[in-house]
């Protein structure tokens, strides 16, 4: 590896606010992320709501990862949050969405919810560490694999 690729691949993301000019790169992660993608007019719709909070992780000019919620009056709720394939396990998940919370409560949020497939793993460990709980489930809310739908776990922590 090159000095430059070397410094770079070493370098910690910087974490930020995100706005609509982020638009195509949050649909470009999120579509690298989830079956069902989000198209960029989605995405610059959701980034011009004043209701919605979002954040992001880049690494130089590139994005590594997102967090997006809407917030209204004192709930918030976590629409998406996505880490690059190639930067996911070493804690910016955990980092990106530490920050979100301290911005959300913030605001004046209380109380923020979540779903999540109860088949993933890896974001059901992000938000156990980050304090939330599961308030209800949703059963056969994702369409699963080979026709087995899996259900939706609702999660709630309050910052109060
Ligand atoms: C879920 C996701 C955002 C986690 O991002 P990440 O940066 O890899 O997460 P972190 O490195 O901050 O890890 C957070 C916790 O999850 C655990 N974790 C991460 N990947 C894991 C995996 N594949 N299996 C089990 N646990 C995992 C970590 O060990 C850590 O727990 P710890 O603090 O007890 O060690 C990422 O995997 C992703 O983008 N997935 C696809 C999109 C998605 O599913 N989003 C969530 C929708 S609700």
């Amino acid at each position: 590896m090159g000095l430059f690729a070397n410094l770079f691949a070493r370098s910690e993301p910087v974490l930020s606010d995100a706005a609509s000019r982020d638009a195509a790169a949050i649909a470009g992660l999120h579509a690298a992320s989830f079956r069902r993608g989000w198209s960029e007019q989605e995405v610059e719709g959701l980034l011009t709501d004043r209701h919605v909070i979002a954040h992001r992780a880049m690494l130089g000019s590139t994005m590594v990862a997102f967090i997006l919620s809407r917030l209204v009056e004192d709930e918030a709720e976590i629409l998406s949050v996505a880490v690059a394939r190639a930067r996911r396990g070493r804690g910016l998940a955990r980092n990106l969405l530490d920050l979100h919370l301290r911005r959300l409560a913030g605001y004046g949020a209380r109380a923020v919810f979540l779903e999540v497939d109860e088949h993933n793993t890896a974001a059901i460990r992000l938000y156990d560490r980050a304090g939330f709980r599961e308030v209800a489930r949703r059963p056969s809310y994702y369409p699963g694999a080979g026709g087995k739908a899996a259900a939706a776990l609702v999660l709630r922590r309050d910052l109060v």
